[in-house]
């Protein structure tokens, strides 16, 4: 065989090649073409290359390269072809008729979703959010609320101390102070956060728990205040028909009371829920004390205030009957999606 009939032989099979791949509709036809080209054994391709031998010494190095190219090129041809073959096989064997796949959306926490309902309510009043930090001075947690160094009140406030001055807040009063700090009244503030106590983790008490704070202070505010606003929100949030105030303390109001709403479940007749005394202590509050104003730099003459403090797990787990409050700690999806909205 001379070197052109070699290179005539050699495109023949490159073209016809090329077309047998193009055109193999399916993955059985694109493999009997690649064994009629590119086969070991009879392949027109392995024929190409034993005519090779009979080609003239001096002539080899053209005919050898030229079969190295038809053998490449096929080659790529052919495993491109079978690349989107694949591809439509298997949108072929989708059955585009199944269930799509369920998709974790994730949602509000049970807490979360307590603290927006509060938010809404008071914000309908006129109140706003404020926030403070979590790491705070002995100062603004304890000393310009008025706790008096080594009173007994500070025993329920134990606390991490942070090095140097700082401590983790024990509650979320002492945004009080910063805000009369930053703004003149009339001021209403609702400070949502967490605080932090040395308490053990059990069902009832965590380490690291979420406080909302209200904070009034006007000219002319008084218990009534205090009294009608608070009910307000206990009939829309509780639906609750009786609320009622026992009186209490805190260094930091003057008087001070806490609330308590009657128990939706048992409607007050006694239940587990409300541990059979058919009422749920939900709030500490209490008229701001004069020294709080005064520490803040707010005149206490011209100014009064009122303000309160609750803890939104407590009120989730009496609210959806959960019996442990580590359960909102656990993260466990299967709890918090049947409570998920
Ligand atoms: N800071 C109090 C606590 O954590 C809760 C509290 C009670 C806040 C009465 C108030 C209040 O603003 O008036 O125990």
């Amino acid at each position: 065989m001379d070197l052109q009939q070699y290179l005539t032989e050699a495109a023949a099979v490159e073209r016809e090649a090329v077309a047998a791949f193009d055109a193999a509709p399916d993955a059985a036809a694109l493999e009997a073409a690649r064994i009629a080209f590119l086969g070991d054994r009879q392949g027109r391709v392995k024929a190409l290359q034993e005519s090779l031998k009979a080609i003239a010494k001096e002539d080899k190095p053209a005919a050898g390269k030229r079969f190295n190219e038809v053998r490449t090129r096929l080659e790529s041809v052919h495993s491109a072809r079978r690349s989107s073959l694949d591809h439509v096989t298997s949108a072929a064997v989708a059955d585009l008729t199944l269930p799509a796949r369920r998709q974790w959306r994730g949602a509000k926490h049970p807490v979360t979703l307590v603290i927006e309902e509060i938010e809404g309510i008071f914000r309908e009043l006129g109140f706003t959010i404020a926030l403070g930090p979590d790491a705070e001075t002995e100062w603004y947690n304890f000393g310009a609320l008025n706790f008096p160094p080594n009173h007994p009140a500070l025993d329920a406030h134990d606390t991490l101390y942070l090095e140097g001055e700082g401590l983790l807040r024990t509650h979320t009063s002492p945004v009080q102070v910063r805000t009369l700090q930053t703004y003149a009244p009339p001021i209403r503030v609702l400070i949502p956060g967490y605080a932090y106590r040395r308490d053990f983790f059990d069902a009832s008490h965590a380490p690291a728990f979420m406080q909302i704070e209200g904070l009034c202070v006007d000219e002319g505010i008084s218990f009534v205040d205090l009294k009608s606003t608070l009910n307000l929100f206990a009939e829309r949030f509780f639906g609750a028909a009786r609320t009622r105030f026992r009186p209490s303390f805190f260094p930091f109001t003057e008087p001070s009371a806490e609330m308590d709403v009657q128990c939706g479940i048992c409607g007050g007749g006694g239940c587990p829920a409300c541990k059979g005394t058919g009422w749920i202590e939900i709030l500490g509050s209490g008229m701001v004390h004069p020294s709080v104003l005064e520490a803040a730099g707010v005149d206490s003459e011209r100014y009064t205030g009122w303000a309160f403090g609750m803890g939104p797990a407590r009120i989730a787990i009496s609210r959806y009957g959960i019996p442990d409050i580590r359960i909102l700690y656990d993260s466990d999806v299967r709890f918090l999606e049947q409570i998920a909205e």
